[in-house]
């Protein structure tokens, strides 16, 4: 492997349907069980082959059916599959696709560990779901939480190494079929977009720098079929980008700015994707301590969450037309770094006092924004791991929506509040009134790039933002809190979570033509 090589952490799992229940001959079947350790259908039709053994461990208490509860049975040679995983579902009528992506996902990652390689999962039956929905969520839990963060372990050989070859959605009823089969195709595309975003940012910094991120966007462009454009410093400097330019100045890689392009069907106003790439934050001459210097490779979540959601948008060959903007730029101090008291004059034509080189993202992301309009856009949504203000604000369980208070951001914030409730990325609105534009006020120049007062600074930050955007509804969200998960849980795995990108699939699939 050279430096450039593209590592994946994406399981090589193919997910396939069969109505073969009992006669199934992987390692295992997963079956769900309800709340009070009622089985479900699946289980039920199983438990006459093994002898009641399924109800024998409701029975003695083994498996009370409660959300997250496993028990293993093994099944003597009764059924082909050696074991049945009974997992616990709570009440059927609150079973949802969340709960379906956490059950598949902790109990493929289970049966990865135990050495299974063909697992057949048969918990969507008795719910109230359609089977493309349960068929989706299934498959995506399960792909998800099969992802490995390990990119530069040097691995032993396949044959030692624990994966699940094949996936396989099990109904005795052969009606099913269609729907699981048509679920699971859109999970895996899904679940694709996410491993691409963790993909990137679980990269090391030395190994994706703003050049080897655009050759990546170009190769997710090529096999989804996007079109990719890549801005390069003479192109910047010819345009005006100065902003991202300056801060890019001081480290030797030079900054790119990406374009994806989604065609769609129609010659439409796009929705236009921004992503805050930062392939590395030191803070530049405002530096970052050790600590607070730690993660930061994965400061181009948002990059990675665009382009992964543009592969799945492309893939699912939605209807709408899409744009992804990426600005990526490496943030290191210099002798040739951008200094605190710098003015800048940005794309849009305003000029910035830079007061502190480690407020970067919303700079690169001012660019952005000033480009976008060009597209005369049906709406622009930026994603950026912008301030730890907002991690401190709401934690790791959502990010910060911030928009203009107005009726064309709210249509556009209730589009992305839906797409949250579907996906389970979830997103919270703060308040961006004009009364924090005082904030950003600079005695030299049209705006200053941090706050005067110390407090708010998740909003300041994108009341900076706010200052680039003219003419089109326009969404912020502060991913910072959620670029990274700290355990493997659910479909969750430690380290980058790809969060964003099937937000923003879901997004483009809920708008339409
Ligand atoms: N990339 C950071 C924000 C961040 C911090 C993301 C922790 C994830 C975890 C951003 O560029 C930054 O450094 N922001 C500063 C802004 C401040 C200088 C106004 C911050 O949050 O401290
Ligand atoms: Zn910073
Ligand atoms: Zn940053």
């Amino acid at each position: 492997m050279t430096q450039t090589d593209l590592r994946q952490g994406a399981p090589e799992t193919a997910v396939d349907v069969s109505s073969d229940l009992a006669l199934y001959k992987g390692d295992a079947i997963v079956v769900g069980v309800f709340a009070d350790g009622e089985l479900g259908p699946t289980a039920r039709s199983l438990d006459a082959a093994v002898g009641g053994m399924l109800t024998a461990v409701c029975e003695t208490g083994d498996m009370s059916g409660k959300k997250g509860a496993q028990a293993v049975v093994y099944t003597h040679g009764k059924i082909p599959a050696p074991r049945v995983l009974m997992v616990g579902l709570g009440r059927a009528k609150n079973v949802d696709m969340e709960r379906l992506r956490c059950a598949a996902g902790d109990a493929a990652r289970k049966l990865r560990d135990s050495g299974c390689r063909a697992v057949g999962m048969g918990l969507h039956a008795g719910l109230t779901l359609s089977t493309t929905d349960a068929g989706e969520a299934i498959a995506e839990g399960a792909l998800l939480a099969l992802y490995r963060s390990d990119l530069h372990h040097t691995r032993s050989t396949d044959a030692e190494r624990k994966a699940i070859d094949t996936l396989t959605l099990l109904d005795a009823d052969a009606a099913a079929r269609d729907g699981l089969a048509t679920g699971a195709r859109l999970g895996e595309i899904v679940a694709t977009g996410a491993h691409t975003a963790r993909d990137l940012a679980n990269e090391a910094p030395n190994y994706l720098p703003p050049l080897a991120l655009a050759d990546r966007a170009r190769d997710v462009a090529e096999e989804a079929g996007l079109s990719c454009r890549v801005l390069e410093t003479e192109d910047l400097r010819a345009e005006g980008f100065n902003t991202l330019l300056g801060v890019g100045q001081g480290s030797v890689n030079p900054p790119v700015f990406i374009v994806l392009e989604h065609a769609g069907d129609h010659d439409e106003a796009p929705l236009v994707l921004v992503g805050k790439g930062i392939c590395f934050d030191s803070g530049g001459l405002s530096l970052k301590s050790g600590a607070g210097m730690m993660g930061m490779k994965h400061d181009m979540a948002g990059a990675a969450a665009v382009i992964g959601a543009m592969g799945a948008i492309a893939s699912l060959d939605l209807p709408r037309r899409v744009i992804g903007l990426i600005a990526a730029a490496e943030n290191m101090p210099s002798a040739t770094a951008q200094r605190p008291n710098d003015v800048v004059c940005s794309l849009s034509g305003k000029t910035i006092e830079v007061r502190n080189t480690d407020a970067e993202g919303r700079l690169v992301l001012a660019d952005a924004l000033a480009y976008a309009a060009r597209y005369d856009p049906a709406a622009v949504v930026d994603l950026a791991t912008l301030t730890g203000a907002c991690m401190t604000a709401l934690g790791k369980h959502t990010c910060g929506m911030f928009g203009k208070h107005d009726r064309d951001t709210d249509a556009l914030v209730a589009r992305i509040q839906a797409a949250a409730d579907a996906t389970h990325e979830r997103v919270w609105r703060l308040p961006l009134w004009d009364d924090y534009d005082e904030e950003i006020k600079s005695d030299i120049a049209d705006v200053q790039n941090i706050g005067s007062s110390g407090y708010g600074g998740a909003i300041v930050g994108a009341a900076f933002l706010k200052a680039f955007v003219d003419g089109y509804p326009w969404v912020h969200l502060d991913i910072a809190g959620m670029m990274t998960s700290s355990k493997n849980k659910g479909y969750a795995v430690k380290g980058a979570t790809g969060f964003g990108a099937r937000l923003l699939t879901e997004l483009a699939r809920g708008w339409g033509a």
